[in-house]
C-alpha cells in the first residue's frame, strides 16, 4: 500500500479539460502500454499515484522518436514510469530524473534496477530546486512534472540548462480549467498554483526567444523551444 497519495490528492486529473467521450476514445484507441511500462501504469492507477495519463503516453512517444534527444531532464520522477517511456522510446538518450518523495524514489529505484536495462536513467534524491542548481550540463529535452507552483520557481534554472533548440514540457498546466476563470471563481487552496501557472504564462507565452504552444492535452501541456543560446526573462 503506498502511503503517499490519498483517494482525493489529484482532483484536476478527473477533471478533463477536453470532452469526456473524447477522452475515453484516445484512452482505448491509442496503443495500450506493453510489458513493464503496463506492469507500472496499473500499480500507480491502483495506488492512485500521479502518472501522466495515456493520451501522454502516446505523444511522448510520438515526440521521443521524432525529436530523438540525446540528454533528458525530467522533475517528478514518482515511481519512474514517464522516465521508463522515454528511456523506451529515446534509446540514445541519458535522463536526469529528480524527486524527493521518499516513499517515491524507493519504489522509482526498484524499477530502475528492473527496467533500465540499457542504465539510461540517473535518479537525482531533492528538492528540485537544490538539485537544479547543481546540474552542469545543457539538455536536449526537460519535462516538468512536478509541484505546479514551482513551475515559475524552477523556470531560470530550467531554461539555463536547457540547449538552443531544446524542448521544455510542463504537464498540468490547466487546473481543469481553473486557469481560465478569474480568480475569485477559483477554490481558495488552489490559489497559489493558479497564480503560479499565470506568471509562468505571463513569462514565456510572448517571449521573444521562445517558441510557446498550449496543449489541451490531459490536464494541458506547455511546450516551450528555446530559441537563441540566452534567454532572458523579466522578473
Ligand atoms: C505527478 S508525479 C510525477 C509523475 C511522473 N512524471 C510520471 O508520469 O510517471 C510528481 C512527482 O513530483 C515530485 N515533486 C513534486 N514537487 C517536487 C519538488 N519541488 N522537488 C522534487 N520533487 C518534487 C513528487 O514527489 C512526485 O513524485
Amino acid at each position: 500500500m503506498v502511503e503517499s497519495y490519498s483517494k482525493n490528492a489529484n482532483h484536476n486529473m478527473r477533471r478533463p479539460v477536453v470532452k469526456e467521450d473524447v477522452v475515453s476514445y484516445m484512452r482505448t484507441h491509442l496503443l495500450e502500454n506493453q510489458g513493464h511500462l503496463a506492469e507500472i501504469a496499473n500499480f500507480a492507477h491502483h495506488e492512485n499515484i500521479p502518472i501522466i495519463q495515456h493520451e501522454v503516453v502516446a505523444y511522448f512517444r510520438f515526440l521521443m522518436a521524432s525529436l530523438a534527444p540525446k540528454s533528458i531532464l525530467e522533475i517528478g520522477t514518482a515511481i519512474g514510469f514517464s522516465a521508463l517511456l522515454m528511456a523506451e522510446y529515446a534509446p540514445e538518450a541519458q535522463i536526469t530524473t529528480i524527486d524527493r518523495n521518499p516513499e517515491m524514489i524507493a519504489l522509482a529505484k526498484d524499477n530502475f534496477a528492473k527496467y533500465d536495462s540499457r542504465h539510461q536513467i540517473t535518479l537525482l534524491e531533492g528538492e528540485a530546486a537544490d538539485q537544479l542548481n547543481q546540474l552542469d550540463q545543457e539538455y536536449d529535452f526537460v519535462f516538468v512534472d512536478s509541484a505546479k507552483s514551482k513551475y515559475i520557481v524552477f523556470l531560470p534554472d530550467i531554461i539555463k540548462h536547457v540547449k538552443k533548440g531544446g524542448i521544455i514540457v510542463f504537464d498540468d498546466v490547466f487546473q481543469g480549467g481553473d486557469i481560465a476563470k478569474p480568480i475569485e471563481e477559483v477554490r481558495r487552496g488552489q490559489r497559489t498554483i493558479y497564480r503560479g501557472l499565470h506568471r509562468l504564462f505571463d513569462a514565456t507565452l510572448k517571449h521573444p526567444d521562445l517558441t510557446a504552444s498550449l496543449i489541451p492535452m490531459s490536464d494541458g501541456l506547455l511546450l516551450l523551444r528555446k530559441d537563441a543560446d540566452q534567454v532572458i526573462l523579466e522578473d
